[in-house]
């Protein structure tokens, strides 16, 4: 992997600066790797922060002190640092994020168990996402408690949501970062919403007109997976570093992965999966999209639930993982390599550069000028006849 100093890196500004201001060792356009549970480990963060990206490691839902969630995280911390060769650099931030979810009951503990944790090992950035159970009504209040201690610790923060109106809430409570995630993504999400087309230039324009004078970065998730897609000013990933080759994904994801294709059709958004996991953590205003399985095709058919539960644990007894639950986004069709994390977001990045510079051959000369494009419309309409 490759180390960084992030004081010798020098940052490239093409798209708005406020996230390179923020990521002095993050290259534009900005590529995030997700915080997933259960994929997204130190190793995978430094890789994707290593190469010019922001990773976040998955520091879970459990806030009781002690909780295994908790004493991984500070081991992943420790494995991330020491991954981006600042293990005797003990006062300098880690170029990599943490992630939380807020929905469990002991999330009003966060202040008091996380806090603490974040401060020892100082990562750049904290991903809020579910605050709950009632992202608006006592969870408003949870989200607000949190992105105010944590602004007053000093860091920077994400708070990933699915509708407008949860946009403004996570700013009026202080986020530097909102995070769109469309119903395109992988795992789990707003029950009810919009795909990254709609909902991303909707929460600019709010952005724009409702916080005009406060900046406020804006980065888009759901269904990304190369850079033929980006159009914010940075975009998260998910489902495309579950199979990078530092992702902690079990075979049967990987292989769910690799053979899924054309992903609108192949994945699914709905309750169901955590129903048949036996999840208890996620609100009713929440859902996740995963890869359609044998248990799904088993449900849409009409078996009861009780029938496809006892199928589900009697193949999971048996080591049979091919009713396992796999989360992925609409862009599964494209994710198809198991490559390393930094390959990965140097790949997209390249890809959308060429994107960006393609768009701009378009842009003819005159119309940057402000002239009218009618008369390059007629020239080259005349070059075209001829
Ligand atoms: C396997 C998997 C696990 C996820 N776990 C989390 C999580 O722990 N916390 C969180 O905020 N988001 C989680 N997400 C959602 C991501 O934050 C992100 O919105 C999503 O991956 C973007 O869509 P994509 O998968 O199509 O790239 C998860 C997504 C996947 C695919």
């Amino acid at each position: 992997m490759d180390k960084i100093n992030p004081f010798r890196h020098k940052p490239q500004t093409i798209l708005r600066p406020l996230l390179s201001a923020l990521f002095p060792t993050t290259l534009q356009p900005l590529l995030i790797s997700a915080p997933m549970l259960g994929i997204s480990t130190g190793r995978l963060a430094a890789a994707v922060s290593s190469a010019g990206g922001l990773g976040f490691l998955a520091g879970g839902y459990d806030f009781t002190p002690g909780s295994p969630q908790l004493s991984s995280l500070s081991a992943e911390l420790t494995a991330a640092r020491a991954a981006l060769d600042l293990a005797d650099r003990p006062l300098t931030p880690v170029p990599v994020g943490v992630g939380f979810i807020l929905c469990h009951p002991s999330a009003s503990r966060f202040e008091e168990t996380a806090l603490p944790l974040l401060i020892e090992h100082s990562p750049q950035a904290v991903w809020l996402f579910a605050p709950g159970p009632d992202p608006e009504g006592s969870g408003a209040e949870l989200q607000g408690g949190i992105v105010g201690a944590l602004k007053h610790a000093g860091f920077t923060v994400f708070v990933q949501v699915g509708s407008v109106s949860a946009a403004r809430r996570a700013v009026v409570d202080g986020a530097d970062v909102v995070v769109a995630q469309g119903i395109d993504a992988g795992g789990h999400q707003f029950a009810r919403g919009a795909g990254v087309v709609s909902l991303v230039p909707e929460v600019r324009s709010m952005l724009d007109e409702e916080f005009a004078g406060r900046e406020v970065g804006l980065v888009a998730a759901g269904g990304i997976v190369d850079g033929r897609a980006l159009g914010a000013e940075g975009a998260v990933m998910g489902t495309r570093f579950v199979l990078c080759q530092e992702s902690q994904a079990p075979e049967y994801r990987r292989k769910a992965i690799i053979g899924a294709v054309d992903g609108g059709v192949s994945t699914v958004k709905s309750t169901f999966h955590d129903d048949i996991l036996g999840t208890k953590v996620w609100p009713e205003f929440y859902d996740g999209r995963a890869i359609v399985g044998q248990s799904y095709q088993d449900h849409a058919s009409g078996v009861s639930f009780e029938d496809n539960l006892q199928r589900f644990n009697a193949a999971k007894e048996a080591g049979d993982d091919s009713r396992m639950v796999t989360w992925a986004g609409t862009g599964v069709g494209l994710v198809k390599k198991d490559i390393p994390a930094a390959d990965i977001v140097r790949e997209v990045r390249e890809e959308a550069i060429k994107r960006i510079q393609h768009l701009q051959s378009f842009v003819p000369h005159e119309k940057q000028k402000g002239d009218s494009i009618l008369p390059l419309l007629r020239k080259r309409s005349k070059d075209h006849v001829a």
